[in-house]
């Protein structure tokens, strides 16, 4: 029943690690998801860097917006330490990746996080996520699909974003690309299952599906697949399977693939 629910691991295994650094996303593949999500932001001068707040205050030791910064600016900050390591003597398996200091702390660029992706023995999906892309006006889009060309990787990429307008412009430039729209509550519109133009994947977070579990059901017969957001506790793991989604992003992949295997 569980075989073909897909682990996406949220910002890495951010439950363990910093999220979004190298040893998160390390550790995520080591954990055995099947993809990898990240937040994508543009720095002031044009870079793609996956931090998830609009400010670096709480990830870093630095202050302000990443819009502010440059990349040379972040690359100078500490993503790591705020996040300490949790106990490694219930998880030996993780002794290589938190002996890699620099990886554990500096600021990651789409195209680092491209390039270990394509360095993986197995295909690694990614789901990534433009945050705040009607600030700049189309430009996110446009350069991480330049990266993205420029960066080739062997499992399925997709976009993901609350704007259907940055959806919409993933899809005008580049048909085949998946795109999945994310959804903090079910608009009048969408309830029956449909999804704004330019998006194939619905993206809901676990709440819709506690209050109303019908929806997994209405999105497949109008043909989306369902990825849901943010799946770490069991219950919610359990009603996942339950409901036949296509997908679960968790912070927790190693532990919600154990919970899924064994349901
Ligand atoms: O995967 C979707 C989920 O990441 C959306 O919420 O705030 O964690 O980016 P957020
Ligand atoms: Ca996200």
């Amino acid at each position: 029943m569980t075989a073909d629910i897909a682990v996406i691991a949220h910002r890495g295994a951010s439950e363990d690690a910093p999220e979004h650094t190298l040893t998160a996303y390390r550790q995520a593949i080591a954990d055995g998801s099947d993809a990898l999500e990240c937040d994508v932001r543009m720095t002031a001068d044009g870079h793609l860097v996956c931090v998830h707040d609009r400010r670096v205050n709480r990830t870093s030791n630095g202050r302000g917006a990443v819009s502010s910064l440059e990349l040379a600016d972040l690359d100078e900050l500490d993503f790591g330490s705020w996040k300490a390591p949790a106990g490694d003597e219930e998880r030996p398996d993780r002794g290589e990746a938190y002996a890699l200091e620099p990886e554990r702390s500096r600021v990651l660029t789409l195209e680092r996080l491209l390039e270990l992706v394509a360095e993986t023995e197995r295909p690694v999906g990614l789901a990534i996520e433009t945050k705040h892309p009607t600030r700049w006006a189309g430009r996110v889009e446009s350069r991480l699909l330049e990266v993205l060309a420029a960066n080739p990787v062997p499992g399925p990429v997709r976009v993901m974003s609350f704007s259907a307008r940055s959806l919409q412009r993933v899809r005008a430039a580049d048909p085949a690309l998946g795109t999945v729209q994310l959804m903090r509550f079910l608009l009048p519109r969408h309830r029956d299952g449909g999804l704004p133009a330019g998006a194939d994947i619905a993206g809901p977070s676990v709440r819709v599906l506690r209050r109303d579990p019908g929806y997994v059901a209405r999105a497949h017969r109008a043909g989306h697949p369902v990825h849901v957001w943010t799946v770490d506790d069991p219950a919610d793991v359990e009603l996942c399977a339950r409901l036949g989604v296509d997908a679960v992003i968790t912070n927790r992949p190693r532990t919600v693939r154990d919970q899924l295997r064994r349901l």
